[in-house]
């Protein structure tokens, strides 16, 4: 039996910083989820962390989890980040799981800052306190996987959160059409490195998207320059990303997808 195998999705490093420590404590492998499904693997327990988007799972995390083989009968968790309003995407995660003929054994929500500038601002003075307790809440949530504990948190179940879902999620791919590049870009290609959905190329110094994309807004808050702009909303909003995590950690990270192909 391997060791545990810990999958992330992030875009500001929430989703991030929990994986991490997680892995941490319980010596796990930590992986990106990308559009790459990754090999067969015999891991002792599996953990998915992701954001929740519109009270459920990001595009890719659900096409990640429905692709993805598990093997034998690993301790399966799921941890989402979130703003004040996870719905139900870790029910969500586990009707995914039920399909497959499994479920999950542990399953948690960290509150954390809420990052969708598209729709909102980002409050950089409620941030010190929420990312102070989302520690401890993490903390806590290792102790119970080394554990093994089986605790299922309950989320907003029913139709609400699933129409919600559902009516967004479905424009997601095209959302990048309103992306504008202003010519403070300085091509330095960050963009490109921390899209985990491979949704951006760079030319002629510039980033071009592509009609895959998850919303997630990395590409929009990691930019040195704010020279990315979702229609007019964004450009006056802060922009965030967890202090805790850099570009370059977020940027290697992602390139783990492609070593881990070749083990
Ligand atoms: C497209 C999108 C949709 C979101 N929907 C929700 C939501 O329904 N409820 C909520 O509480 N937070 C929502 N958020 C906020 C994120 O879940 C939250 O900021 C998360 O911690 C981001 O994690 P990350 O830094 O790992 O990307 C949304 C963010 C994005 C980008
Ligand atoms: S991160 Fe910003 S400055 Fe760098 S290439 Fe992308 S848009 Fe241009
Ligand atoms: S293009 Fe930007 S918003 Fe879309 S998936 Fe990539 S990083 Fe996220």
């Amino acid at each position: 039996m391997e060791n545990p195998i810990v999958y992330c999705y992030t875009a500001t490093g929430n989703s991030y910083a929990v994986a991490k420590a997680i892995s941490h404590q319980i010596r796990a492998e930590l992986l990106p989820i990308t559009h790459q499904i990754p090999e067969t693997r015999k891991p002792s327990a599996i953990g998915f962390v992701f954001p929740t988007f519109f009270m459920g799972l990001p595009g890719i995390v659900e096409e990640f989890v429905r692709k993805i083989s598990i093997d034998g009968n690993p301790y399966l968790f799921g941890i989402t980040t979130s703003g004040p309003m996870p719905g139900d995407s870790l029910g969500h995660l586990n009707r995914i799981l039920l399909e497959k003929g499994k479920s999950l054994h542990y399953s948690s929500q960290v509150r954390s800052v809420a990052n969708y500038i598209a729709e909102y601002n980002v409050r950089l003075d409620k941030t010190a306190s929420i990312i102070e307790s989302s520690k401890e809440k993490t903390n806590q949530i290792a102790q119970d996987i080394v554990a093994r504990k089986t605790v299922r948190t309950k989320g907003k179940e029913g139709i609400p959160s699933h129409i919600f879902h559902k009516l967004y999620i479905k424009n997601y791919p095209i959302q990048d059409q309103y992306f504008t590049v202003s010519d403070t870009c300085i091509g330095c290609g960050l963009c490109k490195k921390v899209c985990l959905a491979d949704n951006i190329e760079i030319q002629e110094k510039k980033p071009m998207f592509h009609g895959k994309c998850e919303n997630c807004m990395a590409c929009i808050h990691w930019c040195p320059t704010k020279a990315i702009q979702w229609k007019t909303h964004t450009q006056k909003r802060n922009r965030y990303h967890h202090p805790d995590v850099s570009a370059k950690e977020l940027a290697a990270f992602k390139l783990l997808h492609i070593i881990d192909k070749q083990l």
